[in-house]
């Protein structure tokens, strides 16, 4: 069994879908413990409907960075996570935490990176007046929304879009394409090789996988 860890700030849809999809393609993988840097997150009571056990590792609590961000990568070390998922979680780590983890570590961004780092990638999309936006899922870097690119799924920006309307497509294009990125890692599929990511084209189990995904939903 595959050893899981995911680390939350928020409302936990993706950790929702990664469960799901865990369940309904029986990875041979287990989500040892879901951690939340707010005790409120919305997302821990996703985890518990789910039966996974719970951790916080409150930030507000801490003297700096470095110390919280040492009690939040002592919790996840504890379950020897084969992968860490970054789902909603809104700290910035330390290249420190981000060194002791390296490799082993997926975010996603609601963005198609290298556009709209940072925060309001949707609002950022709208101002820009692209005509695509989407998400990203990459490994986690040092730099902040940098880190190999595994897999992106694009959304078109409607005339009429605000923020709400455009970040509801781009959520609903998160949950098909984290699952899957999750799972192309942990199956082996897909490897970091000298700082970017190789398909090996077959895993140690059978899962849906494409590195892009194109939704005209509107
Ligand atoms: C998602 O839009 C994700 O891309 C961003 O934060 C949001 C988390 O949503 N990093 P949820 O907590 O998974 O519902």
């Amino acid at each position: 069994m595959k050893r899981l860890v995911v680390v939350i700030s928020g409302r936990g849809s993706n950790l929702d879908a990664i469960v799901s999809r865990s369940q309904s393609e029986s990875w041979p993988a287990e989500i040892r413990l879901v951690v939340s840097n707010r005790p409120q997150a919305q997302g821990l009571e996703v985890a518990r409907s789910h039966g996974l056990a719970t951790h916080v590792v409150d930030h507000t609590t801490f003297a700096d960075r470095p110390a919280f961000d040492a009690a939040l990568c002592d919790a996840i070390e504890g379950c020897a996570p084969d992968l860490v998922v970054l789902a909603g979680f809104m700290r910035i780590l330390s290249a420190e935490a981000c060194r002791r983890l390296e490799g082993r570590m997926l975010n996603i961004h609601p963005s198609l990176l290298p556009s709209f780092r940072g925060m309001h990638t949707h609002r950022q999309a709208i101002e820009a007046g692209v005509r695509i936006h989407g998400c990203t899922v990459h490994a986690v870097g040092s730099e902040l929304d940098h880190g190999a690119i595994l897999a992106q799924a694009a959304v078109p920006v409607l005339e009429d879009d605000d923020d709400a309307r455009l970040a509801a497509r781009v959520l609903r294009a998160e949950h098909q394409i984290y699952p899957m990125a999750v799972a192309s890692v942990l199956s082996g599929r897909c490897r970091l090789h000298r700082g970017r990511w190789v398909d090996h084209g077959r895993g140690s189990f059978d899962h849906a996988f494409t590195p892009w995904l194109l939704c005209a939903e509107a």
